[in-house]
């Protein structure tokens, strides 16, 4: 069997993915708007050759920042500032299709591409959280198909700015006078149903000519939208088996949609929690757990469910489905929903139990052991078809990084599984990505415009 090399991202989230984490003694003390912080976890994770390092984002207030630290800094700003940091990790940056406009978001994108020396991806996202529509002038969230039916079209209209402009658009001779090979450069004249945009993009096509596209979206209409453009996709899992079938169905959407299932990433969360021995392991974790507070969590599931209110019901009570709204009614991320559901009906679990389940990563798959079981779970789900690599989401920052860096990357490149050097410059080679050619030639002046 030839080796598989298997791919690595950091999901920083504010002091550890743990809703207890920013307490823990090895979380930083650094506050969340000092850019040293995130400028050391981007060298920690250069060190440990990650493919990348990715922040999340959300349009409206955490209601929950009276008890869990967050409003962090906005996302594409911190990767500006932190590529003059770096020199090979790629940066993820999320940006959102709903309360974007298509110009402003592909300008943005581009000119880090060109900050970064091809270094960025963009995490396409429809801003599941509700309130964020009234930051923007608009009276009620939009549903989620109608969401996804934006996204469409508005990824289109990136697709046609970044093309905008054929790779040699610039020819910057003063000797001819001649700057902008103007016939290189043309309109794109979109009009879609959700957006209308004229073109051509104001820069220059960056070094990757299209920055890496992202994407997490796990219910039927995000798994359309993943295979469609996806080439890197983040997901929840709590279990191999759900990771698998995931796996599966994109990979076969993939190739459906007429793309090759290796340009398509798959990247499951793992929060693991490291220790010596799996018992000293275990006790951080129940150490972490006896941080959190009951009205936090609470919070954070009425979010996840869209606001439904869970506070009436006894903590101590074994869940039944009952207590859930319909998870396909669910406005919110709809996936997450099936996904704590799909735990409930399985395991008998108190409300004060999935609260400590969800405390972890919210939902995603969380493993407290020694880095050999670490090493081995990541080897295992790769190997059954379940992952091409993960999302790291460490549960206190930076301590449980460090303990990832220092422990589970080498057992790792020790397996063959994962890379020891940097063997190329953008983020698109790390992640094994075509090069995406620019549409735009002399004789398919129009494709631009029209074909996507
Ligand atoms: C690892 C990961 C990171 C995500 N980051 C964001 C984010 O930064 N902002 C956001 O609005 N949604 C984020 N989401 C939510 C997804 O964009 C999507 O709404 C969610 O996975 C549910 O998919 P679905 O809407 O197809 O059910 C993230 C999801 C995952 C799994």
């Amino acid at each position: 069997m030839t080796q598989k090399s298997i791919h690595l991202n950091l999901f920083v989230h504010g002091r550890g993915h743990h809703e207890a984490g920013w307490r823990h003694p090895r979380a930083t003390r650094l506050a969340l708007t000092d850019i040293r912080y995130y400028e050391s976890l981007a060298k920690k994770a250069e060190d440990g050759k990650f493919d990348s390092i990715f922040f999340a984002d959300a349009l409206a207030l955490n209601e929950g920042i009276g008890h869990v630290a967050g409003g962090a800094l906005e996302p594409l700003t911190t990767v500006a500032a932190m590529a003059a940091a770096t020199r090979h990790i790629g940066f993820i940056a999320t940006a959102s299709t709903t309360y974007y406009e298509p110009f402003n978001l592909a300008r943005l994108f581009a000119s880090l591409d060109h900050i970064t020396n091809g270094r960025v991806g963009w995490n396409i996202v429809t801003s599941w959280v509700r309130g964020a529509n009234q930051n923007f002038g608009i009276d009620t969230q939009p549903l989620h198909e109608d969401r996804y039916d934006r996204a469409y079209d508005f990824v289109e209209a990136v697709l046609k700015l970044w093309d905008s402009w054929a790779e040699d658009a610039v020819a910057d001779d003063p000797q001819q006078a001649v700057y902008a090979r103007t016939d290189r450069i043309a309109a794109i004249n979109h009009a879609g149903r959700h957006v209308k945009v004229a073109g051509p993009l104001n820069i220059a096509r960056g070094p990757q000519g299209r920055p890496v596209l992202v994407q997490a979206g796990s219910s039927p209409t995000g798994i359309r939208f993943a295979a469609r453009h996806a080439e890197a996709v983040f997901t929840a899992h709590l279990e191999k088996s759900t990771a698998a079938a995931f796996y599966t169905e994109l990979k076969a959407a993939a190739r459906q949609a007429g793309r090759s299932s290796d340009q398509v990433v798959v990247l499951p969360g793992i929060s693991p929690v490291i220790g010596s021995t799996d018992e000293e392991a275990l006790r951080t974790w129940n150490e972490l757990n006896e941080l959190t507070d009951p009205q936090v969590g609470l919070t954070r599931l009425s979010d996840r469910f869209g606001g439904f209110d869970f506070s009436h019901l006894d903590l101590d009570r074994v869940l039944t489905l009952n207590d859930f709204p319909d998870p396909t009614t669910v406005q919110a991320a709809k996936s997450r929903a099936v996904v704590i559901t799909g735990l409930v009906a399985r395991e008998r679990l108190t409300l004060r139990q999935l609260l400590h389940r969800l405390a972890g990563a919210r939902g995603h798959f969380t493993l407290a052991g020694t880095p050999q079981r670490i090493a081995d779970t990541i080897e295992d789900w790769v190997r059954s078809g379940a992952a091409d690599g993960f999302n790291v989401m460490p549960p206190v920052l930076p301590g449980h990084l460090d303990d990832f860096v220092e422990h589970v990357v080498p057992l790792l490149q020790k397996k063959g599984l994962f890379r020891r050097e940097y063997e190329s410059s953008t983020l698109r080679g790390h992640y094994g990505l075509d090069a995406v050619p620019s549409r735009w030639t002399e004789n398919e002046r129009q494709e631009v415009a029209i074909a996507v």
